[in-house]
């Protein structure tokens, strides 16, 4: 199998997983439009990849008011892409244990730019990937803590949680549709979005990157639409958890379906 669209936004590329799987698809003969706030690191993919294959666009997706303007711009300027890969993600640390007077701002932050922003994205999308006659995308980069969430990490754990909960909803009301949706549940992977802890811990906290990308573009070609990768404690405990609350939700969905018959 081959991956199966043209041309691919990717959102938070410009570096880390984004940027791995956006190298990937190019070398896979696909096209990708890179999205990001750093312009210098999208500038240097252009030019790595050529403007045949690799375009950018600098944008914030924290700023939701602008969303529906960039999403119409890109669709002007790119009408061919047909799968919108939602990648972009931030980390912070949070201590919720300072007498009830922790910081808000990184909470809400983590929250609107891993969750609400990327809810905005795929409303301002979605009309135009259904319009389309050809299957279309729509990919999430979720993580494995929105299965086992990471006590030091709750704004983290519930941002992605949340994305899992839309993943899965948006997933089951698309069904009929062309848009399939897939989400990727990464590990612990080696990135800069683990700086915060400083240079030395970041480098080495998780997954090789290229061992990752590997596994996670061997999973789009599958055709795979909940991409797994390692686990939070034992494998085995960790996917039984993913598959069995996957099947509870497909039950509750198809008897919630029933019921409005
Ligand atoms: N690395 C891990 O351990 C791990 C584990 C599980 C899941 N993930 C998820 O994987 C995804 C990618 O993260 P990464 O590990 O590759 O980290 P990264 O290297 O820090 O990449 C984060 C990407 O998100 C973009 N981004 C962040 N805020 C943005 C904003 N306001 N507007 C536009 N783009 C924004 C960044 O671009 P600019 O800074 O240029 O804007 C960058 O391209 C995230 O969703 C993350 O939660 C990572």
């Amino acid at each position: 199998m081959s991956f199966p669209y043209k041309h691919v936004l990717v959102i938070g590329a410009t570096s880390g997983i984004g940027r791995a799987m956006a190298d990937r698809l190019v070398q896979a003969g696909v096209k990708v439009t890179a999205v990001g706030r750093r312009k210098d690191r999208l500038d240097e993919f252009v030019q790595k990849h050529g403007e045949q294959m690799a375009s950018a666009v600098p944008f914030d997706i924290s700023v939701q008011e602008n969303i529906p303007k960039f999403a119409a711009e890109i669709i002007d300027s790119y009408p061919d892409v047909d799968c919108l890969f939602l990648n972009a993600g931030i980390q912070l640390p949070f201590e919720l244990d300072d007498r009830g007077q922790f910081d808000l701002e990184p909470f809400n932050k983590q929250m609107n730019v891993n969750y609400s922003s990327l809810v905005a994205l795929t409303h301002a999308f979605l009309p135009f990937l259904i319009e389309k006659k050809s299957p279309t995308s729509i990919i999430f980069t979720g993580s494995n803590v929105a299965i086992v969430p990471a006590a030091a990490m709750p704004a983290y754990s519930a941002s992605k949680a949340a994305l899992n909960v839309f993943t899965l909803s948006l997933r089951d009301q698309l069904q009929n549709s062309n848009v399939a949706v897939i989400e990727i549940l990464p590990p612990a992977v080696q990135t800069e979005i683990h700086l915060y802890m400083g240079e030395e811990i970041c480098r080495k906290l998780g997954m090789p990157l290229d061992t990752f990308a590997d596994l996670a573009f061997k999973g789009l070609i599958a055709g795979q639409d909940q991409i797994v990768i390692g686990s939070i404690g034992p494998a085995e405990r960790f996917n039984a958890i993913v598959d069995q609350r996957r099947t509870a939700f497909e039950d509750l969905a198809d008897v919630m379906r029933a019921q409005q018959k």
